[in-house]
């Protein structure tokens, strides 16, 4: 029988788009095991009435690349998950469905592929990288693809808490990138990469103040707005509170970076929230290196 955790990413940390991501300390666990014939799950946690319990699911979509490319034949599997992860929060559960997937067959059939050859493999799937990479390799992750490879660097996580906002309600990635422009303004795209470069330097040389500064965007922020009900409110006014507070992802999950009053922090989302007729949580969570 194979375990793998996989935990849950926020994506984008404010201006990276689809290049930034980094791992939390909230996870969900995968058991494979070799049975003598079929399909099995068992789901315990989220997912157990969205979810594909069959041939399409996302994990055994994801086994199935691995053993067709390092030519195994498994008769029969059984798979089981604890699902800690709300689906479709931004919060990267079909990046730990990949991620768990891969890994799992990858040690299932004789650990063939390199842990790069399953980052390739993840986002081939995924369609971007800044969910998986940190699902696979923990930290914050920087990622770009060039000729079809994923290039990255893996810094370590800064001593930050990051209360992370969940509303009760699903969004999918397709959905949230379905809002976005094709172009862009010049302008907004300087704003961007200034802001990316302010937020790694911040978090590499730990001078979170930079942060402060950093986490503002507007390449997929202002255009996700309108599918986030008080997203424009809790940027505005959480912002004093903490270090910075973005979209998790393609939403609608917010996430604050902040050295401290966290409860303050989470209160005043889902407070806002719910003066917009939304219902949410907050969690209080680390940064992992583990990934
Ligand atoms: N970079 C992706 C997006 C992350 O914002 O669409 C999805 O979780």
């Amino acid at each position: 029988m194979i375990k793998v955790k996989v935990p849950a990413t926020t994506a984008n940390l404010g201006p990276g788009f689809d290049t930034l991501g980094m791992s939390l300390e909230l996870y969900n666990e995968l058991e494979v095991s070799e049975v003598e014939s079929g399909l099995e799950f068992e789901v315990v946690g989220y997912g157990s009435e969205e979810l594909d319990l069959d041939e399409n699911n996302l994990i055994y979509q994801s086994m199935k690349r691995v053993f067709e490319i390092v030519d195994y034949h498994p008769q029969g599997l059984k798979i089981k998950l604890n699902n800690q992860i709300p689906l479709a929060r931004g919060l990267g559960s079909s990046a730990t469905a990949i991620v768990g997937g891969l890994v799992a067959a990858n040690k299932l059939s004789g650990d063939k592929l390199s842990r790069d050859e399953l980052l390739n493999l993840a986002t081939e799937i995924e369609g971007h990288p800044d969910n998986v990479a940190p699902a696979l390799l923990g930290g914050v992750v920087i990622s770009t693809i060039k000729d079809g490879q994923v290039v990255y660097k893996k810094l370590s996580v800064p001593k930050l808490n990051i209360v992370v906002c969940i509303p009760d309600y699903q969004l999918s990635t397709v959905e949230a990138r379905e809002s976005l422009p094709t172009e862009v303004k010049f302008e907004d795209a300087i704003f961007n990469l200034s802001h990316t470069g302010l937020l790694i330097t911040g978090l590499i040389t730990e001078d979170y103040k930079l942060i402060k500064y950093a986490l503002d965007d507007k390449l997929h922020q202002p255009y996700r707005q309108e599918l986030v009900p008080g997203l424009e409110t809790i940027l505005e006014e959480v912002k004093e509170d903490c270090l910075g507070v973005t979209i998790s992802g393609s939403g609608p999950t917010v996430v604050a970076f902040s050295l401290e009053k966290e409860e303050k922090i989470g209160e005043k989302m889902v407070d806002i929230f719910s003066q917009n007729n939304i219902k949410a949580k907050y969690l209080v969570l680390n940064p992992t290196d583990q990934g």
